[in-house]
């Protein structure tokens, strides 16, 4: 079959709810009028640790109910222990849901909240990450399964018998995930079903799990996520705010709201575990790696084991012969950390490719002409070949545009009035991944085809990217493409996470199409179960490079980024407007985690203090000056249909070192513990 339209794919189409989401007619979670809602305000715990005796309410306030695990309905108890909202009286970390208020208005909820009393026995906590804590063990696996600890060749003695070797310690704090849309949920119960309006990553995921809570089967739960403001992995699975308002609507007998305040979501809905990250590299005279070795330590909770895969990068970045990697752990009296965007890569990279720079001052080698030098033929520690891998042509294309060449490798060199300048580089990966999936395409009778698809669009575009496949597919124009997501009752898809949705949504909606075409019938519907997990265990990565210049005010120690490139070489890049504003949101949160974000820990009572956005910080549009990402014509057959190997958060990988390094270059002060604030450059 020929066909001879245009290709869709490739295309700067614009979103195609864009319209709807400017003119503010997009609804998102909470703005469902479901008749007749009630509003339930989550009381949090005040202590990090300790029992809840009692809740003592106002019997003169204006509520529908007060719920707390001495008269909320019983749960069935699922695999997220956070999930077990107001079932116990044991209180595991501060901030921890501990009672739900609903009223007839916000206000009254929130007033009755603020009256409650609650008999609390507080135990004593812990609550701060050290390399010393008596308590740090090696889990068996990181996220999502890989071992926590590799080796081969003898680190030691290399390094010991290198011409050349760094040994620093990183630290990156505890970043807190603020998508610009609060975790909100209405939750409505009917004849026993339940339905959920409720902003998430993953509605079939969501209707699950929130589910076998109330012991449904996923059918009878209904999830509705026609539009999200932004996830970044804290809405990858249902979190409190969900169950909280199913049981809240349960007890009253009306729809409940649940949203979450954005000082509550510094506690409920996971954050980035702070890291301290040891690396140890060793070289020759001419900066060939000998030896890498990459340990973190993290944390994770009382309730539940997360490991965030903080050294997991290292081992497939660059060739050495001797190699060890590892994590450990110390559960603290603190929230579970979570998914968020790029989830170990993101606080990995940060330590390799910061102290890659300090080893190649050491060795008097440019940065990149280091990088290239352990440039590895196959995936270092399996020694399996890469699909493809074009991090090299990522380096010198983008030193070409960033205008690299002839730098001057001393640091504390370019001054231009108060203002340091330098420039620095790091590189970038992620992995390329799909997950299953389901999708559903019938031909409708004015010639149009109707694509349905249990996936969500997080503001990436990516209905419109489906649309853009599907059309492909049907060799079709995309307006003849009526694109349906964002409900649990469509076929089932796969999270939107781990830059996984184009490729795992895509390679279904594909293969619908095409058997839509094959069989000559008005409806197929395609699970891509198989193929994926047939695919061949080979290195599946996309690569980039980061080039940043900052200027630093030698009297202040304000820093400023004021350019900020990267190079990537990710695929086929399925729609370049919406691929740009990814790798460009990335980027930018990247310079948020090497300038401004930073959870302040109070560790005497076990909270973040910064638990706002006006104290923490996040960049704005002043802070982002001449930004821009460019990406490499790269052709992988071997990774799915499309070619594509997912953008949605390389952006943030590797963007903060190449800051924290340009801010050595400018100032010679090498900061190992991010952020970067200014009285760490004074
Ligand atoms: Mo992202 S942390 O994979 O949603």
């Amino acid at each position: 079959m020929t066909a001879t339209l245009p290709t869709a794919v490739g295309a700067p189409l614009a979103r195609l709810e864009g319209p709807e989401k400017v003119t503010g007619t997009a609804k998102y979670a909470a703005e469902y009028r479901t008749g007749e809602v009630a509003y339930g305000w989550v009381v949090q715990s005040p202590v990090p640790r300790g029992r809840l005796n009692a809740v003592l309410a106002d019997p003169a306030a204006d509520t529908l109910a007060v719920l707390w695990h001495g008269n909320a309905p019983r749960l069935k108890s699922g695999d997220d222990p956070e999930l077990d909202v107001l079932q116990s009286d044991r209180i595991s970390y501060r901030g921890q849901a501990v009672a739900l208020v609903v009223a007839g208005t916000l206000e009254a909820a929130r007033r009755a909240a603020q009256e409650l009393r609650l008999d609390i026995t507080t135990e004593e906590h812990d609550a701060l990450l050290r390399t010393d804590h008596p308590g740090l063990y090696t889990p068996e696996r990181v996220n999502p399964a890989f071992p926590a600890e590799t080796s081969s060749g003898d680190v030691d003695t290399a390094l010991a018998a290198a011409a050349v070797a760094v040994d620093v310690t990183y630290r990156t704090p505890a970043l807190h995930n603020n998508p610009m849309e609060p975790h909100a949920t209405i939750a409505r119960w009917q004849d026993g079903d339940l339905e959920l309006h409720d902003s998430n990553q993953h509605p079939s995921g969501v209707a699950a799990t929130v589910g076998a809570l109330f012991g449904l089967p996923p059918e009878r739960v209904h999830v509705i996520t026609e539009h999200v403001g932004g996830g970044f992995g804290s809405k990858g699975t249902a979190r409190p705010n969900a169950v909280l308002a199913a049981l809240g609507a349960k007890v009253v007998g009306r729809p409940v709201k649940v949203v979450l305040p954005r000082q509550a979501m510094f506690s409920m809905v996971g954050h980035r575990t702070p890291t301290i990250q040891r690396i140890r590299l060793g070289a020759e005279p001419d900066g060939t790696l000998t030896a890498i070795d990459h340990q973190a330590t993290e944390q994770t909770s009382r309730l539940f084991e997360f490991a965030e895969q903080t050294t997991v990068v290292t081992r497939h970045m660059y060739a050495a012969p001797n190699r060890r990697t590892g994590h450990r752990l110390a559960r603290l009296d603190m929230p579970t950390p979570r998914w968020m965007r790029a989830p170990g890569e993101a606080p990995g990279m940060v330590g390799l490719e910061c102290a890659l720079d300090e080893l190649a001052e050491r060795l008097g080698i440019d940065p990149i002409e280091l990088r290239v030098r352990n440039e590895p033929a196959v995936e270092p520690e399996t020694g399996v070949p890469f699909t493809s891998r074009h991090y090299v042509e990522c380096l010198r294309a983008g030193a070409e545009r960033f205008g690299w060449a002839g730098r001057d490798p001393r640091p504390r060199q370019r001054r231009d009035g108060d203002w340091w300048i330098g420039t620095g580089m790091a590189g970038a990966t992620y992995p390329t991944m799909a997950q299953p999936s389901t999708a559903r395409v019938r031909a409708l009778a004015d010639g149009a085809f109707e694509v349905a698809i249990g996936a969500t669009d997080l503001g990436t575009g990516a209905r419109t990217i489906l649309t853009q496949i599907a059309a492909d597919a049907l060799a079709v124009p995309v307006e003849r493409i009526r694109i349906r997501i964002g409900d649990s009752t469509l076929p089932k898809a796969s999270v939107a996470g781990g830059s996984s949705g184009s490729a795992s949504w895509g390679w279904a909606v594909t293969g619908a199409c095409r058997e839509l075409r094959a069989s000559g019938r008005d409806e197929a519907t395609f699970d891509s179960s198989e193929l994926v997990q047939h695919q061949e265990k080979d290195g599946r990565h996309a690569f980039g490079a980061h080039f940043a210049e900052v200027r630093v005010d030698a009297v202040t120690g304000e820093v400023r980024v004021s350019r900020l490139f990267g190079m990537f070489a990710a695929g086929r890049i399925l729609n370049p407007r919406t691929a740009r504003s990814q790798l460009l949101g990335g980027m930018i949160m990247g310079m948020g985690m090497a300038l401004h974000e930073e959870g302040v820990l109070d560790p005497a009572m076990g909270e973040w203090v910064n638990h706002d956005l006006a104290e923490y910080h996040i960049p704005v549009h002043a802070d982002v000056e001449d930004i821009d990402a460019a990406w490499l014509d790269e052709h992988d057959d071997r990774i799915n249909p499309m070619g594509s190997k997912g953008i949605g958060e390389i952006g943030i990988v590797g963007s903060p070192a190449a800051i924290v390094n340009a801010v050595w270059h400018a100032t010679g002060i090498r900061v190992r513990d991010l952020p970067v604030r200014l009285d760490k450059l004074l």
